[in-house]
C-alpha cells in the first residue's frame, strides 16, 4: 500500500518508533558511534563490543584494518589491549560474524593529572598572576579550577584564562604574609589538586622601566644623561615608590659602575671620555626590602660628547669600538680629539688655554723689550765713553807741555 506508506501520519509513526528505546542492533551502534573511550598508558584497556547478547565470534578492527596491537578477546566479545602504548590509539570497530558493525569507539590514551609546577608573578601591589605546567605529560585535554586565599580568609576564585594555563587575582590582601593558591587539574582519567604557599612581598617584582633613553650632554665629554619611565604596570604616583638602579660601563670593560636614583633623569658624571658606553636600568619597590629587582632593561649604547677642534698635532687612531663612524682625522691630519691632562677641569680647558697663551705672549714680549732696552742702554753708555775719551785726548793735546 504505497499510498499509506507515504502519508505524513505513517512517517511520523515510523519516526517515533525509531526513537523508542527498544534495544535493536541499530540502536546500539548509533548510540555509541561517536563515543570516545579513555585509557591509561602502560595499562590493560578493555573495550566492550556492545551490551549483552552479543553473538561470538566477533571481529575487531583498528582504523579499518584487522592488524591489532597486543591483545586478547574475552568470551563476551570484549577486546583487552595489553600494556598499551601511544600506537594503540585509534578507531576501534567490532563486527559480528556476518560483518555487521556492532560498535565503533575511539580510544585515547594518556595519564591522569599529576602535581602541577606553579609559579607566580607579582608585578605590583594589586595583582598576582600564577601560571603552571604539568609535571607529568598527560597527553589528554584537561580542565583547571583555581582558588586563592590569605591566611584564615575565605577561598576566592583565581580567574582563569581561556587556555587554562594561568590565573589572575586582583587586589590580594597584601598585608597578609602568607597566601595559598590551589589549582585542580581534571582530565578523563582523574584529577589532582596542587597547593602552593606564596609570600607576596617576596614575589613582588616590577616590570623593567620603560622608554629608557641615554643621551650625551653637549660640552661634557664625561657625562651621560639617563632617563626612563615607570613600568606601565606600576602605578606611578601613589604610596608605592620605586627605586631605580642604573649600571654603565665602557664597552669591552668587565666592570659595571652602579648608581641608584628615585628620579628620572639622572646624570652620570664619570663616563670615560671618548668611549662607547653600555647602560641599563632596573627597578624595585623602595620600601619592601625583601622584594625583587625587575629584569634589566635591554643594553643601550651611547658615546659621550666629544670636542673636535683644529691643532697641528698628527691625528690619533680612530676608536675601533665604533664601526661605521669614520673619524675625520684619517683624512684631515690637522683634526684631533681633545685630550685634556686634567680631566676634572676638562670643560674649562679652552678658556685656560687662551689665558695661558696670552700670559705666555706677554712674558715673551716683556723679555724681548727688556733685551732691546738693555742692548740700547749699553750702546749709549759706550758712545758716551768714546766721546769722553776723545775730549780728554783733545784736551791733552792742546795742553802746553
Ligand atoms: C594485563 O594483563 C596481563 C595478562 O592478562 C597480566 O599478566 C598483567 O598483569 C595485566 N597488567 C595489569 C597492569 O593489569
Ligand atoms: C589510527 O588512527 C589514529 C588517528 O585517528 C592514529 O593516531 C593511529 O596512529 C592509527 N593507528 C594505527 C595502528 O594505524
Ligand atoms: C570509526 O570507524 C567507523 C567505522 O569505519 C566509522 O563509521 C566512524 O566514523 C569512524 N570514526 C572516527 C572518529 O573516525
Ligand atoms: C572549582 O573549585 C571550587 C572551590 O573548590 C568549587 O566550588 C567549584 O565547583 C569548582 N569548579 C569546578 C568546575 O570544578
Ligand atoms: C598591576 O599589574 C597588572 C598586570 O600587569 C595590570 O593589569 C594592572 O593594571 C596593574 N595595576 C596598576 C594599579 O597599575
Amino acid at each position: 500500500m504505497p499510498g499509506l506508506l507515504s502519508s505524513p501520519m505513517c512517517l511520523t509513526v515510523i519516526w517515533f518508533l525509531s526513537l523508542s528505546p527498544c534495544p535493536t542492533r541499530a540502536q546500539i551502534w548509533t548510540d555509541e558511534v561517536s563515543g570516545v573511550q579513555y585509557g591509561r598508558l602502560e595499562a590493560n584497556v578493555t573495550l566492550a563490543c556492545g551490551k549483552s547478547q552479543i553473538r561470538t565470534p566477533v571481529v575487531w578492527h583498528l582504523n579499518n584494518s584487522s592488524a591489532l596491537p597486543w591483545h586478547k578477546v574475552t568470551t563476551d566479545g570484549g577486546l583487552v589491549l595489553l600494556h598499551v602504548d601511544q600506537s594503540a590509539q585509534g578507531n576501534y570497530s567490532c563486527y559480528d560474524d556476518r560483518g555487521l558493525l556492532l560498535r565503533s569507539v575511539k580510544l585515547r590514551l594518556g595519564h591522569p593529572p599529576g602535581l602541577l609546577s606553579i609559579s607566580c608573578q607579582v608585578p605590583n601591589h594589586t595583582h598576582v598572576r600564577c601560571s603552571w605546567v604539568d609535571s607529568v605529560k598527560t597527553f589528554l585535554p584537561a580542565k583547571y579550577n583555581a582558588s586563592f586565599r590569605g591566611n584564615g580568609q575565605e577561598w576566592r576564585p583565581c580567574i582563569l584564562d581561556i587556555a587554562g594555563k594561568h590565573c589572575d587575582v586582583d587586589h590580594p590582601a597584601f598585608w597578609q604574609t602568607i597566601h595559598t593558591l590551589r589549582v585542580t587539574e581534571t582530565n578523563a582519567l582523574g584529577s589532582e589538586t596542587t597547593y602552593v604557599r606564596l609570600k607576596l612581598h617576596e614575589l613582588l617584582k616590577p616590570q623593567p622601566p620603560e622608554s629608557v633613553l641615554v643621551k650625551a650632554l653637549e660640552g661634557y665629554p664625561k657625562r651621560l644623561m639617563v632617563s626612563w619611565d615607570f613600568p606601565s604596570s606600576w602605578p606611578p604616583y601613589d604610596a608605592f615608590p620605586l627605586v631605580f638602579q642604573i649600571r654603565y660601563r665602557p664597552q669591552g670593560s668587565m666592570y659595571w659602575s652602579e648608581i641608584y636614583s628615585q628620579e628620572s633623569p639622572m646624570v652620570i658624571f664619570d663616563a670615560l671620555a671618548g668611549h662607547l658606553h653600555q647602560v641599563q636600568v632596573r627597578a624595585r619597590d623602595e620600601v619592601d626590602s625583601e622584594s625583587q629587582w625587575s629584569e634589566w632593561t635591554r643594553l643601550l649604547l651611547v658615546r659621550p660628547w666629544e670636542a673636535v677642534y683644529t691643532t697641528t698635532e698628527p691625528a690619533e687612531e680612530p676608536d675601533d669600538g665604533f664601526p661605521g663612524y669614520s673619524f675625520p682625522s684619517n683624512t684631515k691630519p690637522e683634526t684631533s680629539t681633545a685630550k685634556s691632562q686634567n680631566p676634572v677641569h676638562e670643560d674649562e680647558g679652552n678658556l685656560g688655554l687662551v689665558i695661558l697663551l696670552v700670559l705666555f705672549s706677554v712674558v715673551i714680549l716683556t723679555t724681548v723689550l727688556s733685551l732691546i732696552f738693555v742692548v740700547w742702554m749699553r750702546q749709549r753708555r759706550r758712545d758716551h765713553a768714546t766721546k769722553q775719551e776723545l775730549t780728554s785726548m783733545v784736551k791733552m793735546k792742546s795742553m802746553p807741555i
